[in-house]
């Protein structure tokens, strides 16, 4: 497996809507980590070209990398979010409230002409006939989960490896179905699932949500993680197509939180005005996401950091502006270290 096979057990977390880049997942996989690409709201022919120019950044062309894909869900009756669109529509640009399954159908089949080494899902699972196609051209299937539940589907499915996403994590959470009823529940943490799942399965779990540090790399691969998936870590990396508003703001020591404001879909960034004013926005996910994109793009533009989307995790004040190649090496001198430290602590028999 390819996790097996890593000189360092990071792997980048795939970021959609502009921070992934080749660039980023080639500095990444060239270090020893495992680079993600980010197929969400590309076109299929836009993932084939980064596909290729990844391959073309690394000098060893063997070296693995990943692609992610958003699993389509279904379409969300209109009366279900009109109202919330109808109460932003008087203060804010909107656009049409569509959905479409991001191009699913074409990502896959470009996946199978210019295969990759791992394939990794999120928004749900893929189903048992499309896992065995990818397989047949020898990539893995690795499958986001936030529940005990979402990891039997996904095993029952084919995947070779559970991501757990805890609640710590930036951006959107992977639940297979976003229900505002689950709400009332509190979301599992990183720790607390990962050892649920490696509890129930021993596929590989690869942990992510909240890492920053060698520490909290080292505290999952401690508790039975394969490896440490990191997202806002590497999101002020010069290689990351971050823009300067999120940038600046990830360094500022303020809090997260989940919301459904921007897209009808439940993600965790840093608290602003927008995500204040609109608690109880639906679950209409991409209806909203398309809905809120001109008001997104005339905020980034006007620099107004209250109405944009500032997709973050709940370590974010540990990012650094550093080389991803640096950032790789640096967290696993760490990780090293935090392993010693711990097994350097003798437990006394009691
Ligand atoms: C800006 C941003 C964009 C993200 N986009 C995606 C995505 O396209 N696909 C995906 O599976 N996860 C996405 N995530 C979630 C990450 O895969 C991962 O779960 C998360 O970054 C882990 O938490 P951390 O940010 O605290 O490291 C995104 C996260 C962030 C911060």
């Amino acid at each position: 497996m390819i996790i097996d096979d890593l000189r360092t057990p990071i792997v980048l977390a795939p970021m959609a809507g502009g921070p992934s880049t080749p660039e980023l997942a080639a500095a990444v996989s060239a270090a020893g980590g495992l680079g993600f690409l980010a197929a969400g709201y590309l076109a299929a022919a836009d993932l084939a070209d980064r596909i290729v120019r990844t391959r073309a950044l690394l000098s060893d062309s063997a070296r693995p990398f990943g692609v992610n894909l958003f699993v389509p869900g279904a379409p969300t009756p209109r009366e279900h979010f009109a109202p919330y669109l109808e109460g932003l529509g008087r203060e804010f640009p909107l656009g049409e409230a569509r959905f479409d399954t991001d191009d699913w159908d074409a990502k896959l089949d470009a996946l199978v002409t210019e295969p990759v080494a791992v394939a990794s899902f999120t928004f749900g699972c893929p189903s048992a006939r499309e896992i065995a196609r990818l397989r047949s051209v020898g990539t893995e299937s690795w499958v986001t989960v936030t529940s005990v539940g979402e990891g039997r589907t996904a095993l029952e499915a084919g995947a070779d490896v559970l991501i757990a996403q805890g609640a710590e994590a930036g951006g959107h959470r992977a639940t297979f179905v976003d229900r505002p009823a689950d709400d009332a529940a509190d979301p599992l943490s990183t720790l607390a699932l990962l050892q649920l799942l490696t509890a129930a399965t021993d596929h590989p779990v690869v942990a992510t949500g909240g890492l920053a540090t060698g520490a909290g790399i080292a505290a999952v691969l401690a508790a039975g993680a394969a490896a440490a998936q990191l997202g806002t870590a590497f999101l002020n990396c010069p290689e990351a197509g971050t823009a300067q508003l999120h940038r600046d703001a990830l360094v500022i020591d303020a809090p997260t939180m989940l919301t459904r404001a921007f897209s009808g879909r439940r993600a965790r960034g840093l608290r602003n005005r927008f995500i204040l004013d609109h608690p109880d926005a639906p679950a209409a996910y991409p209806e909203i996401h398309y809905a809120t994109g001109p008001l997104r793009k005339q905020a980034r533009a006007d620099g107004n950091a209250d109405a944009v989307n500032l997709w973050a995790g709940q370590t974010h004040t540990l990012t650094s502006a550093v080389p991803a190649a640096d950032l790789v090496r640096t967290l696993s001198a760490e990780t090293k270290n935090a392993l010693n430290l711990a097994l350097s602590r003798t437990i006394q028999d009691c």
